[in-house]
Parts: structure tokens; sequence; C-alpha cells
């Protein structure tokens, strides 16, 4: 089966779904409701915060919000200092080859970008900051 590149997931955390045209959303949700579920009970979650997550909306409580830094930090995507790890985002996505190049390319450019933020000290207001970059990037790219 194939394996995902982090970014990939993280964009797909993060509502931009359709930049993963051509790979396994169905594997990609069971990693990422794997993360959530063993994340909602070390962050104090709610079921509504997962839900809002599986909703791709922004989080409406504090929790929620630690609950998207949990789970980035799972696929390390957010690393100790609560920054974007775009390192390891860059050598997942390089292991793994996606199905479309072009959407790879741009999924990557996105998470440069929006490394480049400056977030909050707080890793769950970080989360919460770097999803609505990706958010608003994937907006600009036209890909909501
Ligand atoms: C986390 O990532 C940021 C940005 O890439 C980097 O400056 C920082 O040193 C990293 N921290 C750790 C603990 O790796």
């Amino acid at each position: 089966m194939q394996r995902l590149p982090a970014i990939f997931v993280a964009v797909l955390l993060f509502s931009v779904a359709v930049l993963v045209r051509g790979f396994d959303e169905k594997e990609a949700m069971a990693k990422l409701m794997e993360s959530a579920e063993s994340c909602m009970g070390e962050v104090g979650a709610a079921q509504s915060d997962l839900q809002d997550l599986v909703k791709k909306q922004p989080a409406s409580t504090y929790e929620g919000k630690c609950l998207r830094a949990c789970v980035m930090k799972s696929f390390g995507l957010l690393n100790s200092s609560g920054k974007l790890d775009t390192e390891a985002g860059h050598e997942k996505a390089k292991q793994y080859t996606g199905d479309d190049p072009a959407k790879l390319k741009l999924a990557l450019e996105i998470g440069d970008t929006c490394a480049g933020i400056s977030v909050p000290e707080d890793h769950c207001e970080a989360a919460e900051a770097y999803g609505a970059c990706f958010k608003s990037e994937a907006t600009k790219h036209g890909l909501m």
C-alpha cells in the first residue's frame, strides 16, 4: 500500500483534500483518525473538537487547537519547538512517490510558505495559525 507524504496529511487536515486527488484518501483519513483518537485523551479534547477537525473547520475551542497540534506532532510536522518542520515534511515527501508531481510540488511550496509565517509560542495556537495559512494558501492557488 502506498504511504503518504506527511505534508499531504497536513494538507488534508487543513481542508485542501483536493490537492491530493489520486491518492488514497481513505488511508489518510484512517491514519488521521488513529492519531486524532490517541491525541484526544492527551489534550482533553471533546468529540465536538474531533468533529471540527473532520469537517475541516477552524477549531472552536482551545482543546480543539491542541488536538491539531498533537496530530501534527504525531506526524512529525510540528517539531518540539512548536514550529512547522519543513525538513521532515520534505524528507517524507521525497521518500514516497506522489501520483501527481505537480501537486506534490505545490504542497511543498505551501508548506514552505506557511513555515515562514510567525506563529504564537503556544503550540496549540501555532497549529491553528499554520492551519489557517494552509487554508488561505490553498485558496490562493485555486485549490479550494
Ligand atoms: C523546529 O523548527 C524550527 C523551524 O524549522 C527550527 O528553527 C527549530 O530549531 C526546530 N526545533 C527543534 C527542537 O528541532
